[in-house]
């Protein structure tokens, strides 16, 4: 008789395999966005997991999005870089998204940086820039705590930790890089919003717009990790330049914002571990 695996069966499953591969111990993880992915190769002594190897890790359908556990060093700092996540409009399934939050926190996870490309809405924002978040709208209409402790429930604590936002904006400062600080719109997508929908965001409160990390962040730090989140703002959201971007710009803006987001990743890390 074959007995149905649970929850915790499965993530403990899956950090077997993991242990099986490395015995590294980092306490700071990455979240990589599409297309800021290339961070990972930056690191030193790596272990690569291809995430379809691991068991019941969730896996994406997207063609080209084949997600990775990178186990590496800045220096003598171990670090986890997710690379490739899975988008909630691929499964419809919460599960699917949160998954890595469980893993990073079994693995014993304590500080995790999350990145993500956006539309920028405020008007002072530029393809290119960066952007750290400084709170979130959660348009999903889901809740990722559902199955969390009642305690973890409902603890009102900042989801995006106010140290991290200090270490992240002091870094900045020193090293030049130019930083936005604003409020992300997770939405579940997979079409770009109307120009009428933006203008809601926009008086919603919402300086970018995005796809993901709304529901990772909730539970990662119901679960007791602190978070901070930065967007890539990769274009203008919907309406708000009558302009269209040739792709030769947004490949020379997405490479520009590599060489700060890179810098600013590493300062980070040196001094969080
Ligand atoms: N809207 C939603 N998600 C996005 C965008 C956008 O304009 N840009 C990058 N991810």
């Amino acid at each position: 008789m074959t007995r149905e695996l649970t929850p915790e069966r499965m993530l403990s499953l899956s950090i077997s395999f993991i242990r099986t591969k490395t015995t590294a111990k980092p306490t700071v993880a990455i979240v990589l966005g599409s297309g800021l992915g290339d961070f990972a190769e930056s690191l030193s002594s790596k272990v690569i997991i291809p995430t379809e190897a691991i068991p019941h890790y969730p896996v994406s359908t997207v063609e080209g999005h084949k997600g990775r556990l990178v186990f590496g060093k800045i220096g003598k700092l171990n670090l986890l870089a997710f690379q490739g996540r899975v988008h909630y409009y691929e499964t419809g399934n919460l599960h699917t998204i949160l998954y890595p939050i469980r893993v990073a926190h079994a693995l014993g996870i304590k500080k995790l940086i999350v990145t993500n490309a956006a539309g920028g809405i405020n008007s002072n924002f530029n393809p290119g820039d960066l952007m750290l978040i400084s709170d979130h709208i959660n348009l999903t209409f889901e809740n990722p705590l559902n199955g969390v402790d009642t305690a973890s429930r409902k603890r009102n604590v900042p989801q995006y930790a106010p140290e991290m936002q200090t270490l992240l904006s002091e870094i900045a400062r020193t090293h030049n890089i130019p930083l936005q600080h604003g409020v992300y719109a997770g939405v579940k997508g997979p079409s770009y919003e109307t120009s009428a929908e933006i203008k809601m965001l926009r008086s919603y409160g919402a300086d970018a717009v995005g796809m993901s990390t709304v529901n990772e962040v909730s539970l990662a730090s119901a679960l007791g990790i602190k978070v901070a989140g930065i967007s890539c703002i990769t274009n203008f959201a919907a309406g708000i330049k009558d302009l269209k971007l040739s792709h030769a710009e947004v490949t020379e803006v997405a490479n520009m914002a590599k060489t700060k987001f890179t810098e600013l990743l590493r300062e980070a890390v040196k001094k969080l571990s």
